[in-house]
């Protein structure tokens, strides 16, 4: 899910503000919020007057920090191209997951991992990604559960998403739209579904390359596949979330790829996006501490290029620099006696 990078959240954006709401001169802004410190930059496209009021909801505060380009634009608007940071300092409500509930979550994931190896099957060089989403649509009622994909509307999204599964190619990291697109030989495609069944989600993905891919791309799928499990390893009471994302960031330096900013895994059960946001990023014994019954998808996402994301016309997250990206996710329990997988047969 699209995810503020640690506590603070950067963007830029163009967007038309009412010169009565801001000063009408750059100048003055920039020198107002010239005390703040530098964060990353973080390149997206939500307009400024949508993410104010929205993001709004969500995070305590919001703020312009740097004015990269303003020119007037109309009477008295000017039109500024500005990176905006939002701070959210609202502790996560992290919930606790019964057993019962856990084996409840187990279900619809039993179904999901049984969606996943059929589309697997189904993937094949001239396939069209609109095919997989239909065989995953039908495969997932005849099972007697619901796409959760289908009509979900992520936050940020101006509508609801109108497929089953996300079928993101390439450069593509996630939430790419199943169209009409052949697969091609040499693709890195990522396949992500979620499942509702019974009051609960479940949300898993993967990644594979179609025909031959080059060494680089199969060392890349192969430390994010790696990546998952090693986080996962790091999923048990007493840990801290720090530790999932440094097990993350310690396998993608292992394999010498980088981390997609700006993305992460995040709770799932009841809602398809709960709380935490589960970093692929962190140090060991920092953050949330890790309690039996949290239930996270974990979704390592890496690359071989910057890991600088922005988001497509379509709503998609692509690599800015166009490098190649790959994902895997399974939905999980924390349990007494470990980390249990939910996303499986
Ligand atoms: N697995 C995706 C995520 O965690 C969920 C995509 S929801 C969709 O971000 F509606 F965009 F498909
Ligand atoms: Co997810």
């Amino acid at each position: 899910m699209a995810h503020p990078p640690r506590t603070r959240y950067t963007k830029q954006s163009w967007g038309i503000l009412s010169s009565c709401h801001l000063s009408p001169r750059a100048s003055h802004l920039a020198s107002l919020t010239a005390h703040l410190p530098s964060f990353p930059p973080f390149y997206g496209v939500i307009p400024a007057q949508y993410a104010t009021w929205k993001v709004a909801t969500f995070f305590t505060w919001v703020g312009i920090y740097r004015v990269l380009d303003s020119r007037f634009h109309g009477n008295d608007n000017l039109r500024f191209h500005v990176s905006f940071f939002i701070i959210h300092d609202s502790p996560p409500m992290v919930r606790i997951y019964t057993t019962s509930e856990i084996e409840k979550i187990a279900r619809s994931g039993a179904i999901l991992a049984r969606t996943l190896a059929v589309l697997k099957k189904e993937i094949a060089i001239g396939v069209t990604l609109k095919h997989l989403d239909t065989v995953a649509r039908e495969y997932i009622r005849k099972e007697g559960a619901e796409p959760a994909f289908l009509n979900y509307q992520p936050h940020g999204a101006e509508h609801p998403y109108r497929a089953s599964i996300c079928a993101s190619v390439n450069e593509v990291i996630v939430h790419g739209f199943p169209t009409e697109y052949k697969i091609k030989s040499g693709d890195i495609l990522k396949i992500d579904v979620g499942v509702l069944l019974d009051g609960m989600y479940s949300d898993s993905a993967f990644t594979v390359i179609a025909g031959k891919g080059t060494a680089k791309a199969q060392n890349l799928v192969t430390a994010t596949r790696k990546a998952l499990e090693e986080a996962i390893k790091a999923a048990t009471p007493g840990n801290h979330i720090g530790d999932i994302g440094y097990a993350v960031e310690k396998t993608a330096k292992r394999y010498k790829v980088n981390i997609v900013q700006g993305l992460t895994g995040h709770g799932v059960g009841y809602g398809l996006h709960e709380d935490p946001y589960v970093y692929n990023y962190g140090n060991k014994g920092e953050g949330l501490l890790l309690k039996a019954g949290m239930v996270f998808a974990i979704e390592p996402m890496l690359c071989t290029g910057k890991g600088q994301v922005c988001q497509l016309k379509d709503e998609s997250w692509a690599m800015v620099d166009r490098g190649l990206s790959a994902q895997f996710e399974h939905t999980i329990a924390i349990t007494e006696k470990g980390p249990r997988i939910l996303t499986k047969e």
